[in-house]
């Protein structure tokens, strides 16, 4: 389980919204995805985090909200189950497979998977579909590197992902009663997986990512309902068609393939026009729900000539 380590440094000498990112923490991050196996000292030889620009200046939700309010079938339906169970899910050795329709397809172990990439602090909104949201602050790399690193071939169109499946270790999949069909998985267009908002996670708040949040490996599209960040990636395929995703083959009138945070398209069993910010007390303050979750600057682009009503 991860440990926030609160900053040594004198308060003066930070900004607030950095508060949390010892150098201590930041030299731990550099090396978390790397695994065991760093030689003592090596460790002040890691370049330091880049903030990406992309980050929002918005307080962080806390660590403890962040890490207790999840939802991760895998481990059960209720919000509280994936940090009473994942806990013991194996997350070493980890193996994620890169393949389709790729010219160098790839399986690699996690270290060496990650190793290529500078990681980011990347600060981001989290809106989920149930109208609540975070703000987290992730540790990743920008997905499009990966799938430049595997060189996409000209049919491809589409990426599809999966998630482990293991019963033995994930209670929800052993079940008699199952809520979804395994493996869980997820799919973008080609060039939404490209766009530069697009992560993979591997952190968080400077720290290796909790089992809860996804570990080791997840994605993370800020603009997008939370259901899209599918979580303990094992599989990236470049495909031609669009692929299935788990929620809109669980209901497809509720959950569309794109899943763009939109406030004109209500769920059809509640208004996304407003949201309940975690963490914000008892009651819970609600706020407007931005479209495309407050990143239409950056994305808005993708789907210019789409009917976002259609294509929810
Ligand atoms: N990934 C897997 N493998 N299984 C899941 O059940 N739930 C999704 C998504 N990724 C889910 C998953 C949903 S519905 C949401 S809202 C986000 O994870 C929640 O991410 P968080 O718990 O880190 O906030």
């Amino acid at each position: 389980m991860v440990h926030f380590s609160v900053p040594k440094i004198p308060g003066s000498e930070i900004t607030p919204k950095e508060a949390y990112v010892s150098r201590r923490t930041l030299l731990a991050a550099a090396g978390m995805a790397l695994g065991a196996g760093f030689p003592a000292g090596g460790r002040a030889a890691q370049p330091e985090r880049a903030r990406s620009h992309f980050s929002t200046d918005e307080a962080p939700t806390s660590l403890g909200d962040i890490t207790s309010y999840n939802n991760y079938y895998e481990f059960g339906t209720s919000k509280s189950d994936p940090k009473a169970h994942a806990g013991g899910l194996t997350t070493r050795p980890w193996t994620v497979k890169v393949d389709g329709l790729v010219n160098r397809p790839a399986e690699y172990q996690l270290e060496d998977f990650i190793k290529p990439y500078t990681l980011e602090d990347r600060i981001f909104r989290h809106r989920c579909v149930e109208a609540w949201s975070m703000v987290i602050p992730w540790v990743g790399i920008p997905l499009a590197e990966v799938l430049k690193r595997a060189d996409p071939q000209g049919s491809a169109k589409f990426v599809a992902f999966k998630t482990l499946v293991r019963p033995s270790e994930m209670r929800g999949q052993a079940g008699l009663f199952q809520t979804l069909d395994w493996p869980y998985v997820e799919g973008l267009r080609l060039d939404e997986a490209m766009h530069p908002l697009a992560t993979l996670a591997v952190g968080l708040y400077g720290e290796t990512l909790p089992n809860q949040n996804g570990a080791p490996l997840r994605l993370v599209l800020p603009w997008k309902y939370g259901f899209k960040g599918i979580k303990a990636i094992v599989g990236i395929r470049l495909v031609e068609q669009q692929p299935p995703t788990s929620w809109n083959n669980q209901a497809p009138h509720e959950y569309g393939f794109y899943a763009n945070v939109n406030p004109q398209v209500d769920h059809p069993r509640w208004s996304q026009a407003t949201e309940r910010v975690i963490g914000s007390g008892f009651f819970g303050r609600r706020k407007p729900t931005l479209m495309f979750n407050g990143y239409g600057d950056q994305v808005a682009g993708l789907y210019s000539g789409l009917d976002l009503r259609a294509s929810f």
